[in-house]
């Protein structure tokens, strides 16, 4: 117990990095806070105009979710995995370093996703691209690869993930309160919109 302890303050603290604030602060990109929708992620870099500073986002908050998943199992393994990259989720949402105020969530969960079990998270990254296509909306592709990602892990036969992947889902979608009523009424800006 004392070592899977271990392995969610490892896990927070690797997802705790807001990369999003701090590659836009490096690279001059002026204060996300006061961007669009003020989030740290992903989406919200892209409303700076860099798509570099955008790409690089979502590989490392995606990157420090698998890499919280695959220390964890090569040190501890499959039970420390998990509770890392849950960790690693909560981190990035609630940083300590940020007063607890993070980002949604989106790309460590797909980061984690992948490294727990690769084809529940092709099905996940594939479903977002598939939703955000198709609605041109960042939120649409989140809640969509959210919400499928319990039913992909049982499809897939990785029902040992199912539960991790319905909590997840269901903090990701209470982490877009604010998109999902901008969908209802119709607000919610298209992707690179400002
Ligand atoms: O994951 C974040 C994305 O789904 C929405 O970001 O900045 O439009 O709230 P944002």
């Amino acid at each position: 117990t004392t070592l899977l302890l271990l392995w969610a303050v490892i896990g927070y603290g690797l997802g705790s990095i807001p990369f999003g604030l701090l590659l836009t602060r490096m690279m001059g990109l002026g204060n996300l806070r006061d961007i669009g929708s003020g989030n740290i992620g992903t989406t919200n870099v892209l409303r700076t105009g860099s798509k570099a500073a955008a790409a690089m986002t979502l590989l490392f908050d995606g990157g420090k979710g698998a890499a919280a998943v695959l220390l964890a199992r090569s040190l501890a393994g499959e039970d420390a995995a998990q509770l890392a990259g849950l960790a690693a989720f909560l981190g990035h949402c609630f940083p300590i370093w940020l007063g607890f105020k993070g980002g949604k969530g989106v790309a460590t969960f797909l980061g984690l996703m992948l490294a727990l079990a690769w084809p529940v998270g092709i099905a996940c990254c594939a479903t977002w691209l598939a939703s955000a296509a198709l609605s041109r909306i960042s939120s649409m592709g989140a809640l969509g690869a959210a919400l499928s990602a319990p039913l992909w892990a049982l499809l897939l036969n990785r029902s040992d993930i199912a539960a991790l992947a319905a909590l997840l889902a269901a903090i990701v979608v209470w982490r877009h309160s604010a998109n999902i009523i901008r969908i209802r009424t119709g607000t919610e800006p298209k992707i690179g919109q400002k």
